[in-house]
């Protein structure tokens, strides 16, 4: 008899409201789910944090400004096979990147390499794409290597600029694309770990 691969475990890493990781929450609920949420970390009080509590799923508050910070990082997604960047802002310790290779994700809110780097995030992204005049932004998944938002592109979701947009109502229609863009590519990551 054939064994059944095991779901790999996903951690989930986040610093605000943790929109992101509720829809990869509802997901994992469904019976079809490739794959199990082992913890929600959060680098400050991040008020996503109290949304996974309710939802059962084991939580982490760390400390970003401890010293302990990058080893108190690595040892809380030790256990996790896949690991996922859901609105986190600080950046990962190089031996946590190196020790996760090709099994940690980010979702950024533009169409990179347009608009990513240090420093770019939430509404400063959307007001970079309209101060450039660009037609079509969206969001990209992609893996996380030692630079900021560099890694190899795994996925990506547009939408019309519009003449009116604000940040604000650039973000809110981008937001959406994001919650179901970053559960359809770790659903295929985590099927395809399991056919390994
Ligand atoms: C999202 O736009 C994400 O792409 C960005 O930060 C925002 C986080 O939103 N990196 P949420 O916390 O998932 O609601």
């Amino acid at each position: 008899m054939l064994a059944l691969a095991e779901k790999p475990s996903v951690g989930i890493l986040i610093s605000g409201q943790g929109s992101n990781m509720l829809s990869i929450l509802q997901d994992a609920e469904r019976p079809d789910a490739p794959y199990t949420v082992r913890l929600v970390a959060a680098d400050r009080s991040a008020p996503g944090l109290a949304l996974a509590k309710a939802r059962g799923v084991p939580t982490l508050l760390l400390d970003r400004k401890s010293p302990s910070f990058e080893e108190d990082l690595l040892q809380a997604v030790a256990s996790c096979d896949l690991v996922v960047l859901a609105g986190f802002l600080s950046i990962l310790p190089p031996k946590l990147v190196r020790a996760f290779k090709g099994r940690i994700l980010n979702i950024h809110p533009s169409l990179l390499p347009a608009h990513g780097g240090r420093g770019m995030y939430g509404k400063k992204v959307h007001a970079a794409v309209l101060a450039q005049g660009d037609l079509i932004s969206g969001c990209t998944v992609h893996w996380v290597e030692e630079g900021v938002d560099t890694g190899a592109i795994l996925a990506k979701a547009k939408v019309l600029v519009l003449r009116e947009d604000t940040p604000e109502t650039l973000g809110a229609r981008i937001l959406p694309l994001e919650h179901w863009l970053l559960v359809a590519a770790l659903r295929q990551i985590a099927e395809e770990r399991m056919k390994r």
